[in-house]
């Protein structure tokens, strides 16, 4: 019997040849928020792996939305571009579906990556001051985020859609 993780399955328009996704994975490898060519090769490489679904890193909506100020973002033309040229790549020569995890650290944003400690970079030190839904430190030993309120909530749902409109076009299959 065939296992079932190699059937085809549907969600609405999108038709997976299989069961299997590439986990989102932060990377941690990008210039503020633009894909680099580590994006080109990592990307490139799972797209020829045989899943039926590859999803691309966490993706910041806004800049203070990155866990850390290498992560990928979707927030502004030049991140637009730079993933566009990723895409491109990637679609001349794997037609694997693909999707976006789009994303907003909150409170554990401003922060090293895990290779250099992962903790909280301090404003004075290239990091930001991260935004919550409640002012809870992401660890006891760090100073809280700031408790968003009704202007923050409205202008993340807002970049969210934005970060959505820029990606939409780009993940579909031609
Ligand atoms: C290098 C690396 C990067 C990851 N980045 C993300 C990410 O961008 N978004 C996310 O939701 N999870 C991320 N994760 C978590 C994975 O998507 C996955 O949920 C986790 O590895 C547990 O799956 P497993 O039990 O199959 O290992 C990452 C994991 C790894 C190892």
């Amino acid at each position: 019997m065939t296992s079932p993780l190699f059937q085809p399955i549907e969600f609405r328009q999108l038709k997976l040849p299989n069961r299997i996704m590439v986990s989102p994975m932060c990377q941690y490898s990008a210039t503020d928020g633009n894909a680099s060519d580590w994006h080109l090769i990592h990307l490139g490489q799972l797209a020829l792996g045989g899943a039926g679904l590859l999803c691309i890193e966490a993706t910041a909506v806004e800049a203070i939305g990155r866990i850390t100020p290498a992560c990928l973002g979707l927030y502004s033309d030049d991140n637009e571009a730079a993933l566009q040229r990723v895409l491109s790549a990637v679609r001349a020569h794997a037609d694997t579906p693909l999707a976006i995890q789009l994303a907003h650290a909150g409170r554990k944003a401003s922060s090293y990556a895990p290779w250099d400690g992962g903790k909280l970079i301090a404003p004075d030190a290239g990091g930001w001051v991260p935004i919550a839904p409640s002012a809870l430190a992401f660890s006891p030993s760090e100073p809280p985020p700031r408790e968003m309120n009704a202007a923050d909530l409205a202008r993340v749902r807002g970049v969210r859609a934005r970060g959505a409109a820029r990606c939409a076009p780009r993940l579909r299959r031609h």
